[in-house]
């Protein structure tokens, strides 16, 4: 898909992850729709690349439709959705929350699907529009103290595939990305940092790049470093050896 001039929208572009990708869209020649909360952070952002900001918490689910018509409204039409945002939480399963269980899936998995539900008659509307998710490899091997983390992860790759399968014909194409470890201030954020030592944490814009070929490509699947595919392909075709190797080595982050 040509970016130049495309309309791209990207969710968590104040952070990490979504910086980065909206920094190669900038130099591929999109023109930047900056979502988060931190007005500061994506002003910064829109005076570096030309972008436009438009605020907003996506753990009010009810405010996603408003969201969709603001972008629609002044930008006309949408060709590319990141559907990037995303919060952890990291600890055992039985000292979460209501709450803490009700934001983990709202911004992980009901407001990316919401989003993307409101845009697509804008999607829709264009020859060619693509729509990225970043999942987490979280959500293909499973991790313990991750358990709700992990879950909506692996429902929201399987709602992208499904709709991949469903929109298969039209100009929407659907992607996924997977990451692994990345550098970014997500660990602080969710109060438990990343002690582990291997694997080590890849930069930001490593994913970026990935996300980048999810659109300009048509990329239906992509690892984060590649070799992530490994574990996953292991816990798909051999899942006892797979649950004991986790269970010896790791299998929490
Ligand atoms: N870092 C990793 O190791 C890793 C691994 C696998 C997958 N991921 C996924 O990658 C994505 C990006 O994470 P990151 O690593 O770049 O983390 P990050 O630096 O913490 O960035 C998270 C972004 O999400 C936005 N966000 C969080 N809650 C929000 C809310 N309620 N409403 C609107 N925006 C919200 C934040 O924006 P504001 O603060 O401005 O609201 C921020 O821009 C997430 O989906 C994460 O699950 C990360």
């Amino acid at each position: 898909m040509r970016l130049r001039g495309a309309v791209a929208v990207v969710t968590g572009a104040s952070s990490g992850i979504g910086a980065a990708t909206a920094l190669r869209l900038h130099e591929a020649g999109a023109r930047l729709v900056l979502h988060g909360r931190d007005t500061g952070r994506l002003a910064a952002l829109a005076e570096r690349t030309g972008g436009a900001v438009v605020a907003g918490d996506l753990a009010d689910l009810d405010g996603i439709p408003a969201l969709a018509d603001e972008i629609t409204g002044r930008f006309g039409e949408v060709d590319v959705l990141v559907n990037n945002a995303g919060i952890g939480w990291a600890g055992p399963f039985g000292e979460m929350t209501a709450a803490d269980v009700r934001r983990v899936v709202d911004v992980n998995l009901t407001a990316p699907i919401e989003l993307t539900r409101a845009l697509l008659p804008a999607l829709r509307g264009r020859p060619e529009a693509g729509v990225v998710f970043v999942t987490s490899i979280a959500g293909r091997t499973a991790v313990a103290g991750e358990s709700v983390y992990s879950a909506v992860k692996a429902g929201l790759d399987v709602f992208a595939e499904s709709l991949r399968f469903e929109l298969a014909g039209t100009g929407v194409r659907i992607g996924v990305v997977v990451p692994g470890v990345v550098d970014t201030e997500f660990f602080a954020r969710r109060g438990r940092p990343y002690q582990r030592r291997s694997p080590r944490p890849i930069p930001a814009d490593r994913v970026a790049g990935a996300v980048l070929r999810a659109v300009r490509d048509g990329r239906a699947e992509q690892h984060v470093p590649g070799w992530l595919r490994l574990p996953v392909l292991v816990r798909g075709t051999l899942p006892g050896v797979y649950r004991a190797l986790a269970t010896r080595f790791g299998g929490s982050g």
